[in-house]
């Protein structure tokens, strides 16, 4: 977070209340999202300069009005300052990609998370992403592991956008593209995959039984998950809980954090091997 921004906020607010406002901020290509919480809910405007103001690359500023919304998992966004627009082009990772912030989702904070993925990937190996939003573990996978992807997006807006992406960051032979709700995969596909990905960490578990279905036997799942706890391990042992539940003898898995979204509240992953 640039130094001016903090000093251009101080003037204004109380230190917590620059705090707040810099932990809460995503910066999605030129446009800045934070949360304003009570008491400076109605100061917009002022957060809103002070941020353009202090950050050269950001040309629109937004405050977003509780969590991430319906199946789609979309942001309800106010106009602040600058710009009144929602389309931008986001970089990650030496890839671009194009992201409408109020149709579609896409958090900046999942870069390394989506390397990690794409540094597992072997040579030759095919990947399906059930929930491939703009398609950032997609393309990223796509890039890095000469690998072919079948991306899946129900989301139509977000999926559009998919498809400009793979031509933006030159991808399009590698990647087979489904607008389509992710049940339906076993029926549509032939193929098995060596890898699955579930980054819809707020539903994953409702599609456990179709990864499972189109992963080949000794293949990989990665199945994300939003849990709560005291401490990571308490949220580890909630995921263990339902795994036993869901998963039972189909496979075994490590599990990690991922990264903190609330208090007490984290996203986790679960790299599951399937038993053959
Ligand atoms: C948490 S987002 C992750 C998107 C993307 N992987 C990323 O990291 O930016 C989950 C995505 O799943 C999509 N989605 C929700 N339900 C779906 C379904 N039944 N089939 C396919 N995609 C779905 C949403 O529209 C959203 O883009």
């Amino acid at each position: 977070m640039a130094k001016l921004l903090r000093d251009a906020l101080k003037g204004a607010l109380k230190p917590e209340q620059v705090r707040a406002v810099e932990t809460g901020i995503d910066i999605i290509g030129d446009i800045a999202i934070v949360k304003l919480a009570e008491p400076v809910k109605d100061q917009g405007t002022l957060v809103g300069n002070a941020i353009l103001a202090g950050m050269k690359n950001v040309k629109a500023v937004f405050d977003q009005e509780g969590g991430l919304e319906g199946d789609f998992r979309l942001r309800r966004l106010r106009f602040l300052v600058g710009e009144n627009r929602t389309l931008t082009t986001h970089r990650e990772n030496g890839l671009r990609f194009m992201v409408d912030v109020e149709k579609c989702y896409f958090s900046p904070r999942l870069s390394t998370e989506r390397l990690r993925i794409a540094d597992m990937v072997g040579e030759g190996e095919k990947v399906l992403n059930m929930f491939a939003g703009v398609g950032p573990y997609s393309i990223t996978v796509a890039k890095r592991s000469n690998g072919e992807v079948w991306s899946c997006e129900l989301n139509e807006t977000a999926f559009n956008l998919h498809v400009e992406n793979n031509r933006l960051n030159k991808v399009v032979s590698a990647m087979h593209m489904y607008n389509e709700d992710a049940r339906r995969l076993p029926e549509l596909l032939e193929t098995r995959f060596d890898r699955v990905l579930m980054p819809h960490p707020s539903q994953s578990n409702r599609f456990l039984p179709e990864a499972l279905e189109l992963a080949k036997p000794g293949g990989w799942i990665h199945y994300y998950r939003h849990h709560s706890g005291a401490d990571a391990t308490e949220a580890k042992a909630a995921l263990d809980d339902e795994l036993v539940q869901i998963l039972g003898e189909s496979g075994d898995y490590t599990s990690r954090r991922v990264r903190e979204i609330g208090p007490h509240y984290v996203e986790l992953v679960a790299d599951i091997r399937v038993r053959r």
